[in-house]
């Protein structure tokens, strides 16, 4: 690719935007930045210092001082904060249940929106997250907007959760992800909406792959097109 590229995944928790994106990244030689990373990370060294997730400058301060590091293309992307490999602990329920209040606040978004920017500016990137076609990357090249019954998203990560061994109820699974869902989406600052120039892609009766090779046969139509 000459001229790079920016492609743009949104979606409610759960849709399948991590593993996609960063396959179509490998796929096709682009970076793959997971912006929910981001946010979990601040999440856990919260909790490690244990700053509530509604102390916005509390957080804040954390922010500043953090030292994040994401490690991406090798295929087993891993998220360093301070030095420590978190890319396992960001993922526990204790930090899931946490990080939708740390997303509210407007100065926390604001620095990660910068950071994200930022990264971004350095070549052709897939970016998923909540706001990415909105706030983040409003003039990417391609925005998409994966969806899934919450039913089928709840199942998924009751599958994924059980491959690594964490004990979950795919009842309780269901009730978080919608109560997840309705913070994102009823958050003042950059709530999680599709972009009206997004496509939106129903994913509930899409097997993975099939989920990437649209995706790809898309920035690929577009890229050659452009
Ligand atoms: O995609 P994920 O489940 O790892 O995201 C974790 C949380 O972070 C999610 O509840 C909403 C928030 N988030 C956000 O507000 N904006 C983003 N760009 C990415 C994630």
């Amino acid at each position: 690719m000459e001229k790079t590229v920016a492609v743009a995944i949104d979606g409610p928790a759960g849709a399948g935007k991590s593993s996609t994106a960063r396959q179509v990244a490998l796929e096709l030689g682009m970076t793959y930045i997971d912006t929910g990373a981001m946010y979990r990370a601040l999440t856990w060294l919260a909790l490690e210092k244990e700053v509530s997730t509604r102390d916005e400058e509390g957080l804040h301060r954390l922010l500043k001082n953090m030292a994040l590091e994401l490690v991406t293309g090798t295929g087993t992307d891993r998220v360093i904060v301070d030095g420590t490999d978190v890319t396992e602990a960001i993922r526990e329920p204790r930090v899931t249940a946490e990080v939708s209040y740390t997303a509210v606040h407007e100065k926390i978004r604001q620095a990660m929106v910068e950071k994200q920017r930022e990264l971004a500016s350095q070549g052709s990137v897939v970016m998923d997250g909540r706001d990415i076609g909105t706030a983040v990357l409003p003039d990417a090249e391609l925005k998409f907007y994966l969806t899934a019954s919450v039913e089928e998203r709840a199942a998924r990560r009751f599958a994924e959760e059980k491959k690594k061994g964490i004990p979950s109820e795919l009842e309780q699974l269901k009730k978080e992800i919608a109560e997840r869902d309705r913070i994102d989406s009823e958050r003042e600052f950059a709530p999680l909406t599709k972009a009206e120039d997004a496509e939106e892609v129903d994913t509930t009766a899409m097997e993975f792959e099939e989920v990437v090779q649209f995706l790809i046969n898309r920035i690929g139509s577009r890229v050659s097109a452009g």
